[in-house]
């Protein structure tokens, strides 16, 4: 896996794009700035094992270098489900492509190339949408979701994780801190640190729990639970009832 060292360089000092540069690292990126992100795919990978049935269809919106479904694919095997990655970067298709092919899982998982925000789907069992919603634009995130929902079958259900904002102002310094001092452990300098955080402003906007939950009620999700969180990171699952 190549080490993301991209921002020590001070020529990548821009705005993010998930081009080929950040594709070629973006394994180690996710590992070592996405805290327990390995554990929310195996807490994803229980709750999609209870509420799928045999046969459903699983998409991955936002799905970058397809890790989620690779791994989803292998701890689902017995429900024969079907997956679809839809990501609108070519460099991180082209990745997600090559690893279902080394893990011999090519003909289960099908990669698309789309902008989500075009959302045209239906039927499907479960919509996973992980560290993506950040990056639509707040004003198109209602309509986006109501999308989604209708998108589900009935009894279908909603992963969302994303970054998140605390309304307590004091609380949400000391969990910008308590990630930090993550990253920091992970090996990122902080000049690395600072130019990540520079080039993602306007880019990556978090809302709060709560504002993400409105936003799914709103939608027409009626039962919702945050399932994970570690301070401003959170994971919730939504069913379409
Ligand atoms: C932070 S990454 C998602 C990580 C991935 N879900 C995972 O957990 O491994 C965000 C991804 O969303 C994609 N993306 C952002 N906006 C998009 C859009 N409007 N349509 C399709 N893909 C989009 C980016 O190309 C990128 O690969």
């Amino acid at each position: 896996m190549a080490r993301d060292d991209i921002f020590k360089y001070s020529e990548m000092n821009r705005e993010f794009q998930f081009d080929g540069i950040v594709a070629d690292v973006f394994d180690d990126m996710l590992n070592r700035s996405v805290p327990c992100y390995r554990m929310v795919i195996e807490m994803m990978g229980a709750i999609l094992d209870k509420f799928l049935l045999e046969g459903d269809r699983v998409y991955d919106l936002g799905c970058s270098t397809g890790e989620t479904l690779v791994e989803l694919a292998r701890q689902l095997d017995r429900l024969n489900l079907d997956f679809t990655g839809i990501d609108n970067s070519p460099a991180m298709l082209s990745k997600a492509r090559h690893k279902a092919e080394m893990f011999a899982l090519a003909s289960r998982i099908d990669f698309r190339e789309a902008d989500i925000v075009d959302l045209d789907i239906s039927g499907a069992g479960a919509i996973i949408m992980n560290y993506t919603l950040q990056f639509i634009r707040p004003v198109n995130r209602q309509e986006f979701l109501a999308r989604v929902y209708k998108a589900l079958r009935p009894g279908g259900i909603l992963i969302l994780s994303e970054k998140v904002l605390s309304p307590a102002p004091d609380l949400n310094r000391a969990f910008i801190d308590f990630y930090l001092d993550f990253k920091r452990r992970n090996g990122y300098s902080e000049t690395e640190i600072s130019r990540k955080r520079e080039a993602l402003e306007n880019v990556l906007i978090p809302f709060s729990v709560k504002e993400n939950i409105d936003l799914l009620t709103e939608a027409g999700f009626t039962s919702h639970e945050t399932f994970f969180q570690w301070f401003n990171f959170a994971s919730i699952v939504a069913v379409k009832n």
